[in-house]
Order: structure tokens, then sequence, then C-alpha cells
């Protein structure tokens, strides 16, 4: 049997790491600072995870999602698509500018930045291309906060609407 040597493609993807919201614009810290507020308003009494997201728009608007679960427990959703859901239905004309992830567990804020889950990512995704927009996205813990400027660092090789349309 011949054995091909594949050719191996690297990805590169760009993380900005901060020590601490002071590293960051004031803007930004404002963003992380409802992000944390609105996460202990999150309806999670399944998990005890309560993540929280903030989002900026375009228009100067802020929106606010956390997580809402369900006794059946699929039919909850996640904290980025409460947010990026309810932002595009209320101010369908204004691109997102940046969204702030922070989360609480048993009551105590998360160490680690908290990075949203794939469909959120994929949500996110859907709202960047239809405004032709990055976002930027402060993804925060106590120990650090992790940062990217589209949500393409966080998804490459992404499925989009290009793909409906090829043959
Ligand atoms: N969750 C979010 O809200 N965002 C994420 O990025 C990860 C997970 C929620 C879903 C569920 O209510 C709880 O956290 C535990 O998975």
């Amino acid at each position: 049997m011949i054995q091909y040597d594949p050719i191996n493609v690297e990805i590169h993807i760009n993380i900005e790491e901060y020590k601490s919201p002071d590293e960051l614009s004031v803007d930004e810290q404002h963003l992380i600072d409802r992000a944390i507020q609105t996460a202990r308003d999150a309806y999670a009494p399944y998990s005890e995870f309560r993540v929280g997201a903030s989002l900026l728009l375009d228009n100067g608007t802020f929106v606010n999602g956390n997580n809402q679960e369900n006794a059946a427990q699929p039919d909850g959703l996640c904290a980025e698509r409460v947010a990026i859901f309810a932002a595009n239905a209320m101010h369908p004309e204004s691109p997102v500018k940046m969204m702030a992830i922070a989360a609480v567990y048993q009551d105590k804020l998360l160490d680690q930045p908290v990075y949203p889950c794939g469909s959120c990512r994929q949500a996110l995704l859907e709202s960047e291309n239809r405004f032709n927009q990055p976002v930027r996205i402060l993804m925060y813990g106590m120990a650090g906060i992790h940062v990217v400027n589209s949500i393409k660092d966080l998804l490459p090789l992404s499925f989009d609407s290009s793909f409906l349309k090829s043959k």
C-alpha cells in the first residue's frame, strides 16, 4: 500500500491576554461589569452555572443576556444567544460592536475565562456576517481575560451561507 504524506495546514488565531480589567478601556471594563451583574440574574437552578453576556451595539445601546434553563433540560438557552437574539430582534439595524462574557458557579466568579459554546459561536458568526462587521469578544475570568477581535478566531473553518450558494 502506498503511504501518502498529508499536507499540513496550520491555522493562525489571535487571542489577546490581559491580567486584569484595568488593562482594558473604560468601555470594556464597563461591559465586563455588566456581564458579571447579569450573570448573577441568570435562571440556572439546575446547573447552578450562571453565565452573563453583555453587548455594546454600534448605536451605543447595551443589551444583556443570561442563561435560561428549563426542567426539560435541552429547552434552555445560553447567555450569549439570549443576548445576541435579543439585540438583533430589538435593533435589527445595528451591528454588535463588543460582547463580554462572565460566569458564576455556586455564587463564585470563575477564575478562568469563560468561552462561548459551539452553538453560540455559530450564532455570533451569523451576526458578524449579517452586518459584515467583526465583534470584539471579551471572555472574563478572575485570573485573566482573553479577547478576540472576531468570532472567526474562535471558529475557524466555519460553515456559513456561502456553502448554501455553492453548487
Ligand atoms: N452556558 C452558557 O450560558 N454559555 C456558555 O457559553 C456555556 C454554557 C450555560 C448553559 C447551561 O445553562 C449552563 O451554562 C451549564 O452548561
